[in-house]
């Protein structure tokens, strides 16, 4: 094995090992989560934002879900996205937004190491700093909650949210795996409950199957009406748009992704 691989792999085994519960959540039944939870080794400078600055912004069964007291900064609304990848939206969006307070959550650690690169500029080469803060110019804004969103509803009081956004959710296409969507029964009855009255929940998806369901899905939660009068209005981006990995990914490969906006009635 190359010397620079044996480097990386020794330290994602030291992270490993200094982070055990790499959430606080270990001691609650986890439900079964099927996509992967960490790909290829991360290298030391993502590492180390991974222990020295996602502590600082990360959610834990500890944290006050209080709109005066999450965020570093007083904030006017709350929006939730599920599933942030690599987190181009969440930081794009916290950066247009400063009066709105964003929780991200991820469970692939991977992408969050990336969203702590895109919100601190460090990257890989980078001098690393004894301590990394939310030093000036960084938004604070952000809040991470690096696990299965489906722990983290449970924290969230009624009516606490003013949008949510599933982005480009894994699609799971096959029939006999379409328990494993993310747009499902059980988290739509969540979302509902955690969105407030006029509340969005943004869906996008590039694959016609899961449009279909989407709707279905929706339509038969019975909680939300879909907000788009025009196709203009689920086939364009929309206004406050910010582009993400899987859209790119999409577009490079001639699927046309949907917008679908719907209010909490
Ligand atoms: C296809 S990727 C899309 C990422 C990003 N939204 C984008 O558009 O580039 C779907 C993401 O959802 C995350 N995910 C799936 N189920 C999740 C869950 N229950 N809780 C948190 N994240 C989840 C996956 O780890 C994956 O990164």
């Amino acid at each position: 094995m190359p010397q620079e691989t044996i480097q990386n792999k020794q330290i994602h085994i030291e992270f490993e090992e200094k982070n055990p519960s790499f959430t606080p959540y270990n001691g609650y039944n986890k439900p079964k989560f099927y996509g992967r939870r960490k790909g290829r080794i991360i290298r030391k400078a993502k590492t180390t934002l991974l222990e020295s600055f996602l502590p600082s912004i990360k959610i834990t069964d500890k944290s006050e879900l209080n709109k005066d007291k999450l965020f570093g900064t007083p904030v006017e609304k709350i929006a939730l996205e599920i599933g942030f990848g690599d987190g181009q939206h969440l930081a794009g969006q916290a950066k247009n937004h400063p009066e709105i307070g964003f929780i991200g959550a991820e469970v692939f650690q991977n992408g969050v190491a990336n969203l702590l690169t895109l919100l601190t500029g460090i990257k890989e080469g980078t001098h690393l700093p004894e301590k990394i803060n939310l030093e000036e110019g960084r938004v604070d804004n952000i809040r991470v909650f690096d696990d299965d969103i489906r722990l983290l509803f449970q924290q969230i009081p009624d009516a606490f949210l003013d949008k949510v956004y599933i982005l480009f959710p894994d699609p799971w296409p096959k029939k006999r795996h379409a328990n494993r969507r993310l747009v499902n029964p059980d988290n739509l009855k969540e979302i509902a409950r955690i969105l407030k009255k006029g509340g969005i929940l943004r869906i996008a998806t590039d694959h016609k199957i899961y449009k279909g369901w989407a709707l279905r899905q929706v339509k038969e939660n019975g909680n939300f009406v879909w907000t788009a009068k025009c196709g203009n209005d689920w086939k364009k981006e929309p206004e406050d748009w910010v582009q993400t990995k899987y859209e790119l990914k999409a577009l490079r490969e001639g699927r046309r992704p949907v917008f679908l906006d719907f209010e909490k009635i």
